[in-house]
């Protein structure tokens, strides 16, 4: 949600590089984005509407810089345009921001009485009036930083530049992410390590409340109380293949290709080879009476699943609530509870608020985030990490995956003793070769009756039961997001309590069948709706299809425990979001209005 970037460089390349790290940090919105540089001892600012190659095109025929600071927007306050885009600029102060800026209407008015005029509807302009007002009488910035963050309410991450002090750049943030990178050539700030690691892979965090400074041969990090502190600087694994689309059309269709190989690792981060060995690594879920998964978007989706097998199985009470919901519906939680906040960036700004509700009332808590560092990952009395790597697509496959195979061996680690030596065994069996289900299911799968089916059509309606039906809401989600075609998902008996109104001569309707005890159940509402006029496009699990059934276009999954069978099931409904979208000319990395890392409650 926003992203923001900072460069202080000991050559004249700030335009280049900073347009860098705003194409990898594009991801975090796409709406506006702007550039402030040093020019002869001044400040300047290009802004543009819209993605990044405007920017870049207004960009190119000015001077380079040594030295500046970038944003790329993902508007919350006031409409996405040029005005509203970032760098702010009042009076010598400079700064990008992401997050929000809680009590920036009251400070506005103060403000204005204090002489400033706004140009913006934003915050993040109340904020940089804030650091300008007190360097009218402070001359000291790290005082003024100091003073500002105990003004302003609210997240924060920004980097500042004055105009008076050519070539550094100041840092602070709170509630939002901002590391810092330290290269040969020059040193940075930005939101995530993808912004600057083309150029260098040493990086270390900044806490929260801390202050830093930055020159092209410097970094310096103070305390609140202003007092020196070291910097840990740490060195970055990141696979730079991840960050570039390597021969595909867009991330997602690559990151579809890489789920294979992202579950395969994440599974053999808990276990090699045999199921016992999850009793190390894994949490014992056992000694809860309750678990509670709290997460957003997709990631709640994975907790709907987590919930219908760890209670089939492991007999263990679940809950599974969206992070924005769980704060304030007074859940009842105590000691005997686990707290599961599901999450691929660890920054989701309603699922952070939901585990620092949970560690305060001294409840366990347990992260499945897939960035390391993160602040979930950081704040989790547990983690259980997902290996899917940087994922760059806004809407999430990969991830979701990986956070799926987490969940299922979370559960299977819980119900260990209830199955057979010969299930246990299969899984095993299964588990090794995941890979390959997944690879196949994503070359054989052929959608265009699918595809036909959908386009141009108004409403599509994704049923299932059980882990299905956990299935189908992502599988609707996945389509909303980068089709923006309406997509429902239902429990299939449920429909016909009022949404069946709805089915006309065509309407398409998902099916998706993987579980033998649930058949039968699903085929009668299947049937249901095509009495109604349905098409009907269904997903079964292979062995469970019979001539008899009467669907209108089918697709085959493979046969896998049900514990394994999320992992799979998944991919025909994401490469059938991924071919409609790209046969509707949509821009399926940066869907319209939403962002990859919401940061904002
Ligand atoms: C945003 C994204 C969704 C994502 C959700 C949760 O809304 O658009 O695709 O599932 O955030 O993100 P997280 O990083 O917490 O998994």
């Amino acid at each position: 949600m926003c992203g923001i970037i900072g460069y202080a460089g000991s050559r004249p390349c700030a335009h280049g590089v900073l347009l860098s790290g705003l194409k990898a940090l594009e991801y975090r919105g796409y709406d506006s984005s702007g550039i402030a540089s040093f020019q002869c001892g001044q400040i300047e600012i290009i802004k543009a509407k819209g993605k990044i190659s405007e920017l870049e095109k207004k960009i190119k025929d000015k001077p380079e810089s040594f030295c500046g600071i970038a944003h790329t927007r993902w508007a919350t306050h006031g409409e996405p345009n040029e005005i509203n885009a970032h760098p702010h600029r009042v009076e010598g102060v400079t700064l990008v921001h992401n997050g929000i800026i809680e009590n920036a209407a009251a400070l506005k008015k103060a403000y204005e009485q204090r002489g400033i005029v706004f140009k913006s509807e934003t915050d993040s302009e109340v904020a940089c009036a804030c650091l300008a007002i007190l360097y009218r009488s402070e001359k000291n910035k790290l005082k003024v930083l100091r003073e500002a963050a105990k003004i302003l309410k609210g997240s924060y991450a920004f980097a500042i530049m004055f105009e008076d002090e050519e070539g550094v750049i100041y840092g602070m943030r709170k509630d939002s992410p901002l590391i810092l990178g330290i290269g040969e050539e020059g040193n940075f700030l930005a939101s995530d390590l993808s912004a600057f690691i083309r150029f260098t892979r040493n990086y270390a965090t900044i806490d929260e409340d801390q202050i830093v400074r930055i020159t092209n041969q410097e970094i310096e990090c103070y305390d609140s109380d202003l007092n020196r502190v070291d910097v840990q600087v740490q060195k970055s694994e990141m696979d730079i293949s991840t960050i570039e689309k390597g021969g595909y059309d867009s991330f997602l269709l690559k990151e579809i290709h890489e789920e294979g190989r992202v579950v395969m690792d994440t599974i053999h981060h808990y276990m090699k080879n045999s199921l016992q060995e999850l009793s190390k690594t894994m949490i014992d879920l056992k000694k809860y009476h309750c678990i509670y998964f709290v997460a957003c978007g997709s990631a709640y989706h994975a907790g709907v699943l987590a919930k219908n097998l760890i209670e089939k199985y492991a007999r263990i009470r679940c809950e599974c609530e969206v992070a924005s919901e769980f704060r304030y519906n007074s859940p009842i939680l105590d000691e005997k509870t686990l707290v599961i906040c599901i999450s691929q960036s660890g920054e989701t700004a309603d699922t952070l608020a939901a585990i620092r509700m949970v560690n305060k009332m001294g409840v366990d808590s347990c992260a499945i985030v897939n960035v390391k560092g993160s602040s979930l990952e950081k704040e989790a009395k547990y983690v259980l990490p997902t290996l899917a790597g940087v994922e760059i697509s806004v809407a999430t496959t990969k991830a979701y995956c990986a956070q799926v195979a987490v969940c299922c061996l979370l559960a299977l680690n819980s119900c260990m003793d209830r199955l057979s030596s010969l299930q246990l065994h299969t899984i095993e069996k299964q588990l090794q070769k995941i890979d390959m289900y997944i690879d196949k299911l994503i070359s054989d799968t052929n959608l265009d009756g699918f595809v036909a089916s959908i386009m141009n059509k108004k409403n599509v309606f994704f049923i299932g039961r059980g882990i299905d039906y956990a299935l189908s809401m992502e599988g609707a989600l996945k389509l909303k997001e980068i089709t923006y075609i309406q997509a429902v998902a239902y429990p299939a008996g449920e429909l016909k309590h009022g949404t069946i109104s709805l089915i006309e001569e065509d309407t398409p309707v998902m099916v998706l069948i993987s579980d033998e005890k649930l058949v039968d159940k699903s085929i009668s509402n299947m049937k249901e709706v095509k009495a109604r006029g349905a098409r009907i496009l269904l997903v079964i699990r292979e062995d469970l299809y019979h001539e008899s059934i009467e669907a209108d276009e089918v697709i085959f999954l493979p046969k896998v425990s049900e514990f394994l069978q999320g992992i799979v099931s998944i991919v025909p409904y994401q490469l059938l979001a991924h071919h409609l979208a790209a046969k509707m000319g949509c821009d399926i990395d940066q869907p319209k209005n939403l962002a990859k890392s919401v940061t904002v409650e």
